[in-house]
């Protein structure tokens, strides 16, 4: 199959760039821009697309291409598009000039195309396209022809149709360019030929005989299902494939959303029909240990190694009942696995997200059937494994779950709160029909206590602030901004019908500076 590979330059956008790509019908994988040209023969990429970056190529310091890389590209006839830092890369490196400019553009830009030319192949003339770099191009290198501009950037766009390298100052990959699709699609099919053939009914398919050759016929396989899309999407494709050879084990950490332990069962043991469903009650344990915890670090500590204990002495009891259990199956998605520079050079840890792996002597063979899939694609597929939408459509939930939305230590009674509040704002907002346009949705308990007045009478209750975010991939989010009405309404009812809440306030910080969760 035709493989488009991003070279990450530590763009924000690089992830984006390849959910586009795989979306408009080719596979796409992310890798570094150091990849070593053996790395890069193997692939036997069908195109190369150069990502985005906060650096300046003039920057003794920041990434660039091994010159024999352009050697490599020009032998093997593959094409390759630079986006922004991508696009200054190639004209920097191949004899042109790239400087900063004091007339900056970022945001909406009107382009001009110059002349007809196959990237910018049946559009208009004139495009709106999104800008996001304070460099431009001053002078072209040999070879090259400037293919579009905008009233501050004279070259905004080149091709050198001998070379096949291709340039574009703007974002394609952003819907604030919205003819980016078409310019990324003249780019895969016009210039480098690809097979539209990413396609996921294909891919259930395979992965589903990809399992049973992989499990063989007599093998058993565990999975930690915690009702998230991916563990679920995972589970139902995994049962697919071998039936109840499929163990599946959720624990409950005591720190779960109202009523998701029971959900989850009716869901896979009734009408899902898991033979192999087990369920194990944890919340005491997890709650001891979480006693008196402040710091959030703390927090996530334990509720992963207190699941790693939990999920191991299940899975122990479950192997001398079932000698045959030989797999461990995890939801990994390939955003889990691929990290881009941006997230991977970034020297402080800001939070140690990403629950973890299980003790290598556990003895059992990973296989992470989702582990290419971005989660939009998971979505997709688990529509069509006939995965119930309430799983598919659900806002991601962390790991440590409510425990890092109760500011402080938490126990018992600030969750029971915290889940009758978090209850009616689900509940509000999928009323309202906009559930499926935000990324997430919940509220946080603030171990803050203000006065306030009910009926004739004076409290002194806790604060509950809610957060509702729209993203793209949770590495940006941006509050969104709710009806004052529909706020009103969920107010209104979290003030009356949550016993220790008397205030409820609405978060508006976007991310970055401040985080999705509050810990
Ligand atoms: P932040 O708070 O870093 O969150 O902006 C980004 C996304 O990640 C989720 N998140 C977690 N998921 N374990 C998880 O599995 C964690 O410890 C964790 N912390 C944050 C968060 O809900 C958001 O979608």
């Amino acid at each position: 199959m035709d493989n488009i590979i991003v070279l990450d330059f530590g763009g924000q956008y690089t992830h984006l760039i390849t959910r586009r790509i795989r979306d408009l019908g080719v596979y796409s994988e992310i890798r570094p821009y150091d990849i070593s040209l053996d790395e890069l023969r193997e692939i036997g990429p069908k195109a190369i697309i150069l990502s985005g970056g906060p650096g300046s190529v003039y920057e003794q310091n920041d990434p660039k291409l091994r010159k024999e890389f352009y050697q490599f590209i020009r032998y093997n006839k593959i094409p390759v598009l630079g986006i922004c830092y991508g696009h200054h890369l190639i004209i920097h490196q191949l004899g042109g000039k790239v400087e900063s400019k004091e007339t900056k553009e970022y945001g909406k830009a009107n382009l001009t195309i110059l002349e007809p030319n196959l990237l910018f192949d049946l559009l208009e003339k004139e495009q709106i396209v999104w800008m996001s770099h304070g460099d431009q191009i001053t002078e072209i290198a040999e070879g090259f022809t400037p293919y579009a501009r905008t009233e501050t950037c004279s070259i905004a766009a080149y091709g050198n149709q001998e070379k096949l390298l291709f340039g574009v100052q703007f974002h394609p990959e952003v819907s604030n360019t919205p003819n980016g699709n078409k310019i990324l699609e003249n780019f895969m099919y016009k210039i480098a030929n690809c097979k539209r053939e990413w396609k996921l009914e294909g891919w259930i398919d395979e992965s589903i005989e990809d399992i049973r050759k992989v499990v063989g016929s007599e093998n058993k396989v565990i999975l930690g299902l915690s009702g998230g899309v991916d563990s679920s999407v995972a589970a139902v494709l995994l049962h697919k494939a071998i039936g109840d050879r499929l163990h599946c084990i959720f624990v409950n950490n005591g720190v779960l959303r109202k009523n998701e332990e029971i959900e989850v069962q009716e869901t896979f043991k009734n009408k899902l029909k898991f033979e192999n469903f087990h369920y194990v009650d944890a919340q005491e344990l997890f709650l001891q240990k979480l006693a008196n915890v402040e710091d959030p670090e703390e927090k996530r500590r334990i509720i992963g190694h207190t699941f790693i204990e939990v999920f191991e002495n299940k899975t122990i009891e479950l192997e001398t009942l079932f000698p045959d259990i030989k797999f461990l199956a995890q939801g990994t998605i390939y955003p889990d696995r691929v990290e881009t520079s941006v997230t991977s050079k970034a020297s402080v840890k800001i939070k140690s997200h990403h629950n973890l792996t299980l003790p290598e002597d556990m003895k059992l063979e990973i296989i992470e059937p989702l582990k290419d899939l971005y989660k939009d694609e998971v979505r997709r597929i688990g529509l069509k494994l006939g995965v119930p939408e309430e799983i598919v459509l659900r806002h991601p939930f962390p790991g440590p779950g409510l425990a890092v939305r109760i500011i402080g230590p938490i126990n018992k009674d600030k969750l029971d709160i915290l889940r009758q509040a978090d209850e009616i704002l689900i509940e509000e907002i999928k009323k309202s029909g906009i559930y499926e346009s935000l990324w997430q949705a919940f509220c946080v308990f603030l171990p803050l206590k203000t006065v306030g007045i009910m009926g004739d009478y004076r409290t002194y209750e806790y604060i509950c602030s809610i957060r509702v975010v729209e993203s793209l991939d949770a590495m940006t989010a941006n509050f969104s901004k709710l009806d004052w009405e529909l706020l009103e309404g969920i107010s209104t009812r979290i003030i009356n019908e949550v016993k220790g809440i008397n205030r409820v306030v609405y978060d508006i910080s976007n991310k970055p500076p401040s985080t999705i969760e509050y810990e």
